[in-house]
């Protein structure tokens, strides 16, 4: 994960494969509920996997608004 580009912008979750809070959030609105599927939808995979918290917390905001 490149903290700094990160850092420089809060709506960019996955730097390894340039996914943002939209992409990680029209996966999920399309059903999916798991880090691993929701780089599928989005047609990757982890790389190193540093920003599956950041999906989780997605998920987790995502479960208490329903
Ligand atoms: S930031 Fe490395 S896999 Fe997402």
């Amino acid at each position: 994960m490149d903290v700094d580009r990160k850092k420089l912008d809060p709506t960019l979750v996955c730097t390894c494969n340039d996914l943002y809070i939209s992409d990680i959030q029209e996966a999920i609105n399309d059903g999916e509920e798991d880090y691993i599927e929701i780089m599928q939808y989005n047609y990757t995979l982890p790389r190193c996997g540093g920003c599956e918290c950041h999906v989780d917390q997605l998920i987790s905001i995502n479960d208490a608004e329903l």
